[in-house]
Order: structure tokens, then C-alpha cells, then sequence
């Protein structure tokens, strides 16, 4: 029996800007299975960054409920929440959300810090973590030293060294050439057959069609 890792049941998100209400997200219900391989496709401006937002706890819904692993989140504290993303999920964002002044290796060794590993360990595993995407020559630079697809690429590895269960990744090969784009797809599919689930966004249906499954995003709205 496989079991829902996502289940978000009719949830809204809008944005209130006080002269206007922006509904970025209307009556959104998404079930993912623990093991699944899910892209979420949309044009510009649909809502998946505010979606990926509320399913990995960075933003509550305006209405609705979000159950993640088992747990509604309405139930938790700040406190809750951060201990929840923490050793759940790893995040690729949109725009990389790197440590501006901060060598590579402290970025992607940052997400162990939260989680109490030794320092020792942790430089270990983030120095992994970049040889795997190809960064070992690029350990020490700072973001504004690296082009943009190498902090992509930092990114993902930050995203991948808690080990986590679930993956969120927003637009992750959005600046990639086609080769390094197909070698994380592939590195997504080895981490899914291991068992990671993966959420990955994109407005790309040239990227979604490999995932396992395609949910698909309109103004808002999740197709049924
Ligand atoms: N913080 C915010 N305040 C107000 N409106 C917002 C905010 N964030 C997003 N929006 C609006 O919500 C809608 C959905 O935005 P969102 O960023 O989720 O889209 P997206 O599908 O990720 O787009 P893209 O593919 O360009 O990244 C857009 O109309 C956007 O202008
Ligand atoms: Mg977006």
C-alpha cells in the first residue's frame, strides 16, 4: 500500500495587496505518494512557486487543508514547521537562494548546520554533494563567482545533502544547457529509484513528461 507523502485538500492561496487580491493559487487538491516521481507544469504566473511554497511549508494556505507525512501542518509552530522542512525536505529554488559572500562548499554545508552535524562530517558530505554535480573545481567560489547554471547546480546539491525523502525542486534545469538539464533528470530518476520522492516544477513539457506523472496548472488551478 503506498501511502500519501503530499495530500493538500482544496487549498487557496491569495495575496493580499490591499488594493487588489491576487488568487494565485484557487481550490488546489494534490495527493503524491511516497516513491512518486511528479512534475508540476504551468506557464508564467500560474501559481507553481506559490504551490511549491505551501507544499513544502514556506507559505500556509488561505484556506484549505495540507497534511504533510501525515501531519497537518495547521497544527504546527514556526518552530514545527522549520524542524519539519528541515529533515524532510530539500529545496531547489527558482532563483537558488544561495548565501551571497559564501563559498559553494558553506552553501551546500549550511542545511547540516540545522540539523546538528559536526563540522567535520559536514564539510564531507557538502564536498560529495558538489563533486556529484560536477562543482569539485568550484568548492571555494562565492555565487557572484560562478555562472548561473553553476549555482543551479549548487543549489541542487544544497538540496540533496540532508538525504532528504522528499524533493522540492522549482525550474531545476531552468538554467541548464541540455546536457547538464539531462544529467540532473537523471540524477532525479537514480534518488526516485532509491525511493526519494520528487516533486519537480517547470514550465517546460519537455522536462515534465520525464517524470512519472504530470500534473498540470492553469491560472491557479490544478487540472483535474
Ligand atoms: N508575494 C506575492 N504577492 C502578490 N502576488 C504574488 C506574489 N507571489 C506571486 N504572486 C502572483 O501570483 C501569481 C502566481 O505566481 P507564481 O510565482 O506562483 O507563478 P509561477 O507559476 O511560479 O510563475 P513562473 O513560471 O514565472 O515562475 C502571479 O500572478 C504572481 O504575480
Ligand atoms: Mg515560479
Amino acid at each position: 500500500m503506498r501511502r500519501p507523502i503530499i495530500d493538500l485538500a482544496g487549498a487557496s492561496r491569495i495575496y493580499d495587496l490591499g488594493r487588489v487580491q491576487v488568487p494565485a493559487l484557487v481550490d488546489a487538491s494534490l495527493r503524491v505518494d511516497e516513491g512518486e516521481f511528479v512534475a508540476i507544469i504551468g506557464p508564467s504566473g500560474s501559481g507553481k512557486s506559490t504551490l511549491m511554497n505551501i507544499l513544502g511549508c514556506l507559505d500556509r494556505p488561505t484556506a484549505g487543508q495540507y497534511v504533510l507525512d501525515g501531519t497537518p501542518v495547521e497544527e504546527l509552530d514556526d518552530d514545527g514547521l522549520a524542524f519539519v522542512r528541515s529533515r524532510l525536505i530539500g529545496f531547489v529554488f527558482q532563483s537558488y537562494n544561495l548565501l551571497p559572500r559564501t563559498s559553494a562548499l558553506e552553501n551546500v554545508a549550511t542545511p547540516l548546520l540545522y540539523q546538528g552535524v559536526p563540522k567535520r562530517e559536514r564539510l564531507q558530505r557538502a564536498q560529495a554533494a558538489l563533486e556529484r554535480m560536477g562543482l569539485g573545481d568550484r568548492m571555494d567560489h562565492e555565487p557572484s563567482e560562478l555562472s548561473g547554471g553553476q549555482q543551479q547546480r549548487v543549489a541542487i546539491a544544497r538540496a540533496l545533502v540532508t538525504n532528504p525523502r522528499l524533493i522540492l525542486a522549482d525550474e531545476p534545469t531552468g538554467n541548464l544547457d541540455s546536457k547538464t538539464g539531462e544529467e540532473v533528470l537523471e540524477l532525479f530518476h537514480e534518488l526516485n529509484d532509491q525511493g526519494v520522492t520528487i516533486v519537480l516544477i517547470t514550465h517546460d513539457s519537455d522536462v515534465g513528461v520525464r517524470a512519472g506523472r504530470q500534473v498540470h496548472v492553469r491560472d491557479g488551478r490544478i487540472a483535474a
